[in-house]
């Protein structure tokens, strides 16, 4: 057994390149002599020690696909468990834990840092981009690419059989997702929860594309405030019939893009780099490239900003 034992952990929604970036650690670390270990379902099966020895020929299957084949939890009460998960990292014994996942998977992974004498990194990995200090994040790209498809054949039959098509992203209480395939989708409105539109803006910029091209294309995200409801009642004022798409989890499946396959690649190496060189903090995508923000000065807030 060497000293060097690194877990990787995939927690809450899974997303499209976590099983890339685990095959990327797992490799750069085994080559340098570590053993590592996939823990299944996260928090959950951390929890439960249910640990499993990972090998980067074996990870390196799983690279291209969608999901993580380790299985993921949400937990909410994560942080008040702190002290069932350090015995867990002692018995097995595990020295060093990267952990993938969204805003709350990545302060469980600071509380396991600060209570531990562990090395931990946290990589952002959720396809609503809301991670706070990162401009990026693993599966965002693959869910854009997704969306960007329904929108464009949502378009077709718009064109061909004038209609007010709305459709639905995922997105949770955040609104990049949607804004990022509105935008590259020539969406006429955009909603997202950060900045609710008044019915009088809805009515004007809904109206002025009908009039100009005969239909409406509207991309919403999930989060907007009583999204049915305001639509139904903009069908009503604009006298188009409604049609209301929704494809919920099927945004988060599909095959990661290349763009997010680089992505989870080059935060990975970057953080087994981080765990090797006795560092921990999550790694952000910054300016082009990864970096290492200790988890003390990790932001709780990322910024909705207008594309
Ligand atoms: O992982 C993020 C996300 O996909 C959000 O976009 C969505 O609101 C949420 O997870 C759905 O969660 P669940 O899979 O638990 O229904």
């Amino acid at each position: 057994m060497t000293d060097h034992r690194l877990a990787i952990l995939t927690s809450g929604g899974d997303s499209p390149g976590m099983n890339m970036a685990v095959w990327a650690a797992c490799h750069r670390l085994e080559s340098a002599g570590w053993e590592v270990f996939g823990v299944r379902e996260g928090f959950a099966g951390l929890l439960k020690g249910e640990f499993v020895e990972l090998k980067a020929a074996q990870a390196l299957r799983y690279s291209r696909l969608g999901g993580t084949f380790l299985g993921t939890s949400r937990d909410p009460d994560f942080s008040q468990k702190i002290p069932q998960a350090l015995e867990q990292l002692r018995a097995w014994p595990i020295s060093h834990l990267m952990v993938l996942g969204g805003n709350g998977s990545l302060r469980g992974a600071a509380a396991l840092a600060r209570a531990s004498g562990v090395g931990v990194v946290g990589l952002p990995g959720t396809i609503d981009n809301d991670v706070a200090g990162s401009e990026d994040s693993i599966g965002f790209d693959t869910a854009v690419n997704s969306g960007l498809v329904l929108l464009d054949q949502f378009r077709d039959t718009a064109e061909a059989l004038p209609r007010l098509c709305a459709l639905e992203t995922l997105g949770g209480g955040t609104g990049f997702l949607a804004e990022r395939i509105g935008q590259t989708g020539g969406a006429d409105l955009i909603l997202v929860p950060e900045a609710p539109v008044p019915a009088d803006v809805l009515d004007s910029v809904t109206g002025g594309a009908i009039r100009r091209q005969g239909f409406a294309l509207l991309v919403a995200s999930e989060g907007y405030p009583d999204l049915e409801k305001t639509l139904l009642e903009l069908e009503r004022r604009v006298g188009l019939r409604l049609r209301f798409a929704r494809p919920s989890h099927t945004m988060r499946g599909g095959r990661p893009s290349a763009h997010d396959r680089f992505l989870a690649k080059s935060l990975a190496e970057f953080g087994a780099d981080m765990l090797a060189q006795g560092r921990s903090g999550m790694i952000a995508w910054q300016a082009g490239q990864p970096a290492l923000v200790p988890f003390d000065r990790m932001p709780t807030h990322k910024e909705f900003a207008r594309a």
